[in-house]
């Protein structure tokens, strides 16, 4: 069983971060969800902390590590990062190397040699955006796994690519990653 860090931005799909907290708790894993503010706005740090049996963090000046550097001490113990879904707003900071917040901070200091997914999700036209695939792009040199976005109906109502992909091929990329 693995330490996983689940970084939640904010999207319509956070609720399916829920589901994956859930999941991969009940499958053993350790879970130790980071938010951002603006995801915080979809689903309360608590629902995680519920699901997970960790105090879900959001803030980096109030850690709960006694050093008060949770995002070294968190990068280090963990084995895998995934960010559940990802905007197009913390996408560009990944591909940009800022650290705004403790998600940025910890994607930064997690390093490279571990596996790091991300989940996009978000507005057709948003993700069809050069800037965004540029973005993509930077990420794919970088090294991190992508996985997703679908096409399908998105929670704005549009139809194209940018839905999230649903728990199930989130798992399945986990545990992927996690044996090889
Ligand atoms: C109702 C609502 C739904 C949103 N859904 C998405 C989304 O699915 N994907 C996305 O990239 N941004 C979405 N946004 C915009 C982000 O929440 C916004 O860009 C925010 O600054 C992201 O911050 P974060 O990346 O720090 O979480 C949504 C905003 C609102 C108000």
């Amino acid at each position: 069983m693995a330490a996983i860090l689940l970084g939640v931005s904010g999207s319509a799909a956070c609720f399916k971060a829920a589901a994956l907290a859930s999941a991969l708790t009940q499958q053993g894993h350790e879970v130790q969800v980071v938010m951002t503010a603006a995801a915080t706005e979809f689903v309360g740090p608590l629902q995680f902390s519920c699901l997970t049996g960790k105090a879900t963090l959001v803030d980096e000046f109030h850690p709960e590590d006694p050093s008060g550097m949770d995002h070294i001490s968190l990068a280090r113990a963990s084995d895998l990062l995934v960010i559940v879904p990802t905007t197009a707003n913390t996408l560009g900071l990944l591909a940009a190397g800022l650290a705004p917040n403790l998600l940025g901070s910890l994607a930064l200091a997690f390093g490279a040699t571990k596996p790091r997914l991300w989940v996009p999700a978000m507005n057709p036209e948003m993700w069809n955006n050069p800037a965004v695939q540029r973005n993509v792009q930077i990420l794919r040199a970088d090294g991190w796994q992508q996985v997703g976005p679908t096409c399908g109906l998105t929670a704005c109502g549009e139809m194209g690519d940018g839905r999230m992909v649903e728990v199930e091929q989130v798992i399945a990329a986990i545990t992927a990653a996690l044996q090889s």
